[in-house]
């Protein structure tokens, strides 16, 4: 076995977004590409001699050999062990899980998350830190700047490491730990939840359908959910992950989990359904009948959390990024706990978990979490949702009914344009940023502007300040609309339009989102121009 110090130039594109680095897989297979990332995380980290780390992903292609080469240089760079699930494999929650509970020194997850996965799709690496959460900016910004100087790169020859069972072994000086990716994670979910109640639940006769979308929680949803919790046989659909995820997009959302929604919306619909995405941190949540906005739902679990065991003593705070709606700010109110509002991206709840300052979390694109883990957790949410199901006994169309009553609606939807010039979406912004100053007073589809600026954030724990965060609208009756550029795409650029509304008369909180926000989808066009500089008359995707 022969330790290599390769030479190399650095390469462009390696900035990390939103979460970690993603690009198309044929990119990620360029000469040096992976390597080139992998040594700058290394670099970027301050080198890892005698470090441990967790390595993991969700399965995708590229998964198995990305996680060779990362084995290989982690040896040649001095790691003094790898802990990695078995076949590479480790959903997000769970790789953030196992950091946190083997105290390491950080990890490395290959995932593009929600992203369709494939030799001609998306592929993504990203570096979580000590506390289990994906790299705050400064470390993001050391490892981009490490791309940018790379000049070398290490690594060992030698044959693949065998990861197919749970062992330990060695390669060169560095250990080698392979563990069930399911059994550690399991645990803890059966440390916070009350599976008894659930048991019981599940045991009366209560359906529930699980959509894993062929990817990474299959084997923890069957494990939890049909052999922990007795779930019948078959409640977990599309069990099996696969490296293109059957072909489809992992993304839970209406649009792509629709097998999900036609099954909830027909005659014969289980009681509860829920989907996770590619690498497991995402969820969506549906009654019989009813889709559960990601903004509702954080709502709700932070009104009922408490019957929960782990939070049977209250939360301590709640956060939300930017653009979720506002839903979770009326519970935090009333019940008289902090809530906090974030830049776009998981990293930056980090802190405000750390220091004991938040309990929950959630954002509008599909996530919520807690301080169990530092990263949001489908499965996790789908438990929560169960064990307040089983503890109030009524539905999910209740429940949801019950807390419009209480706190009122916040109508919500976002509405993407995906895959526009990036020229065109950038001039759309620069030319919103502009006027900004001039809007108040303005009307616009009969809605009066009081309110418009740019989002930044003051991390109130380091303070640290994210600028340009999206650029946002509201108005004087209260409703709300954000503009915002997405950081996850792999191609063009997705112009992302949150539009919200609060209704607070009970009679008025069931009509159809598109409609009771119609006036706020209107004002947002002609505020922004988005048919004029786009093109298009109508956004790709409704969520
Ligand atoms: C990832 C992050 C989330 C974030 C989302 C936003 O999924 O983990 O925390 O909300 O990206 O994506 P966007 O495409 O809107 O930048
Ligand atoms: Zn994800």
């Amino acid at each position: 076995m022969e330790q290599m110090t390769v030479n190399t130039k650095p390469i462009q594109g390696q900035k990390p977004g939103t979460s970690g680095l993603r690009k198309k897989t044929k990119v990620f297979q360029e000469p040096h590409f992976l390597e080139n990332y992998v040594q700058s995380i290394f670099d970027g980290i301050g080198g890892i001699e005698g470090k441990t780390l967790v390595l993991g992903g969700d399965g995708r292609y590229f998964n198995d050999r990305a996680s060779q080469v990362i084995l290989r240089m982690a040896a040649a760079n001095g790691a003094a062990k790898v802990i990695v699930g078995q076949d590479a494999i480790l959903s997000t929650p769970a790789a953030s899980h196992l950091i946190r509970k083997r105290g390491t020194d950080g990890g490395l997850i290959l995932s593009a998350s929600h992203n369709p996965g494939g030799p001609d799709e998306d592929f993504g690496l990203k570096y979580n830190a000590a506390n289990g959460g994906p790299a705050p900016e400064n470390i993001t910004d050391r490892i981009y700047a490490a791309t940018q100087g790379l000049t070398r790169y290490r690594i060992m020859e030698a044959q693949d490491i065998d990861l197919s069972a749970p062992g330990t072994s060695t390669l060169g000086q560095m250990q080698v730990e392979v563990v069930d990716p399911v059994a550690d994670y399991a645990t803890l979910m059966e440390e916070i939840f009350d599976f008894d109640a659930i048991r019981a639940l599940l045991a009366g006769g209560f359906r529930l359908r699980f959509d894993a979308m062929h990817a990474v929680t299959g084997p923890y949803a069957v494990e939890i959910l049909e052999n922990r919790l007795g779930a019948a046989s078959g409640s977990v659909v599309n069990a099996t992950p696969s490296p293109d995820f059957g072909g489809g997009h992992p993304d839970p959302n209406p649009i792509w989990a629709k097998d999900l929604v036609d099954a909830m919306m027909s005659d014969d619909a289980p009681d509860f359904g829920a989907a996770s995405d590619g690498d497991g941190d995402r969820n969506m949540i549906m009654g019989r009948g009813v889709y559960v906005t990601p903004s509702d739902s954080l709502a709700l679990l932070a009104a009922h959390a408490h019957l929960a065991p782990a939070y049977k003593g209250g939360l301590k705070g709640v956060a939300r990024s930017m653009p979720t709606s506002a839903a979770v700010d009326r519970v935090a109110e009333k019940k008289g706990i902090a809530c906090y509002e974030t830049p776009t991206g998981w990293k930056f709840f980090g802190n405000l978990l750390d220091a004991g300052r938040a309990t929950l979390c959630g954002e509008e694109s599909a996530g919520t979490g807690s301080d169990h883990v530092r990263e949001k957790d489908g499965l996790w949410a789908v438990l929560l949702w169960l064990n307040i199901l089983a503890e109030t006994k009524k539905s999910v169309k209740e429940l949801l009914s019950e807390h419009y009553a209480e706190y009122g609606r916040n109508y919500y939807s976002r509405h993407d344009y995906e895959d526009v010039e990036a020229g065109k979406a950038n001039a759309l912004m620069d030319e919103l940023r502009g006027k900004l100053g001039s809007l108040p007073g303005q009307s616009f589809s009969g809605l009066t502007v009081k309110t418009a600026d740019e989002f930044s954030y003051d991390d109130p724990v380091d303070g640290s300040r994210a600028t340009a965060q999206g650029l946002r609208v509201g108005f004087e009756d209260g409703s709300r609309v954000v503009y915002r550029l997405s950081g996850t795409g792999t191609v063009g650029a997705t112009l992302r339009v949150y539009l919200e509304r609060l209704e607070t008369d009970p009679a008025q909180c069931d009509r159809d989102p598109q409609e009771a926000l119609a006036p706020v989808i209107a004002a947002a066009d002609e505020i922004a121009g988005i048919t004029s500089h786009t093109g298009r008359d109508a956004p790709n995707v409704i969520t």
